[in-house]
């Protein structure tokens, strides 16, 4: 009774948090994003169209609790024009009040809009997780043989699995406990709560740039990848000029070793 009982409880643990049964890992298909290699930079303009996206379509269910506004025109990131980021911030509607005690005025006892200082609201009650970070929590590459090793030299693949979950939906779905589940092909398990929200055309790009469904996916992961790792353009950059001067330094070491020994070795 008591075994059959945890197992019961595990699976519902399981189920509540989309578990990752073994073998059962969804498939991820590879992207070639901007920022990918020892010298790639974030694509502004795609930062641009994912943050769009964010706002337009996946913001109504999931918070960036993470990602503070004023970020929005750091270089290396969307980089909107000073003025854009506060006006932006400023009418960021807060779905969720009772997640973001914080924007409670208690003066005039109403929530305040939000300040560059800001950070985006967090939102829990459509029990959506949070996205600042799941471009990091999740890996899209697993192999070769589950051990992960591909990842040394393809990145572990985050955004590219948010871009395969956002086009990995079959129509297909089932009621299970109340809850409809959709089958997806990237998401492990195959069966994910959240309905597809993305079908295509379902932004207007400033740029003109294509909205069809693949390319919608790949900007808005782009865009999570950025609030994942936010300066990862500037810790290239940092890494660049270290080694330079590394190399440079190894050289003039190897010419002062020659030097102070070869008065020495000459008399062998
Ligand atoms: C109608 C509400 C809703 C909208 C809109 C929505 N999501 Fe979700 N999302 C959910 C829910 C609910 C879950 C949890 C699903 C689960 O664990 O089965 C989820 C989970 C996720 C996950 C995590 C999957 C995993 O591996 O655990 C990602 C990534 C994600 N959503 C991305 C997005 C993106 C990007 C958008 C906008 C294009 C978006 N979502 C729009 C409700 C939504």
């Amino acid at each position: 009774m008591l075994k059959k009982l945890s197992l019961a409880a595990v699976s519902a643990i399981a189920v509540a948090s989309g578990a990752f049964a073994a073998g059962d890992a969804g498939h991820t298909h590879d992207v070639q994003f901007s920022y990918e290699g020892p010298f790639g930079t974030f694509d502004q303009n795609q930062l641009q169209r994912g943050l769009q996206i964010y706002t337009e379509v996946c913001s109504s269910c999931h918070g960036l609790k993470f990602v503070p506004m004023r970020t929005l025109a750091d270089e290396g990131g969307p980089a909107l024009p000073e003025e854009q980021m506060k006006a932006y911030a400023a009418k960021f509607p807060i779905n969720d009040e009772l997640s973001n005690p914080q924007l409670f005025d208690k003066e005039t006892e109403e929530y305040r809009t939000l300040k560059p200082t800001d950070n985006f609201p967090a939102l829990y009650s459509a029990n959506a997780p949070d996205l600042s970070l799941m471009a990091k929590a999740r890996a899209g590459f697993h192999g070769p043989v589950g051990t992960g090793l591909s990842q040394l030299v393809n990145g572990i693949g985050g955004a590219e699995y948010i871009a395969s979950l956002l086009t990995g939906y079959t129509g297909e779905e089932k009621e299970e406990a109340g809850t409809t589940f959709y089958e997806n092909t990237a998401f492990p398990g195959g069966w994910i709560a959240m309905a597809p929200p993305l079908y295509g055309e379902d932004v207007e790009f400033a740029d003109g740039h294509s909205n069809e469904l693949h390319h919608e996916a790949e900007d808005v992961a782009a865009f999570l990848r950025w609030t994942a790792e936010p300066h990862q353009d500037a810790r290239k950059r940092t890494g660049f000029v270290a080694v330079f001067f590394l190399v440079i330094l190894t050289a003039l070491l190897y010419l002062t070793n020659k030097r102070i020994w070869a008065p020495i070795k000459r008399k062998g």
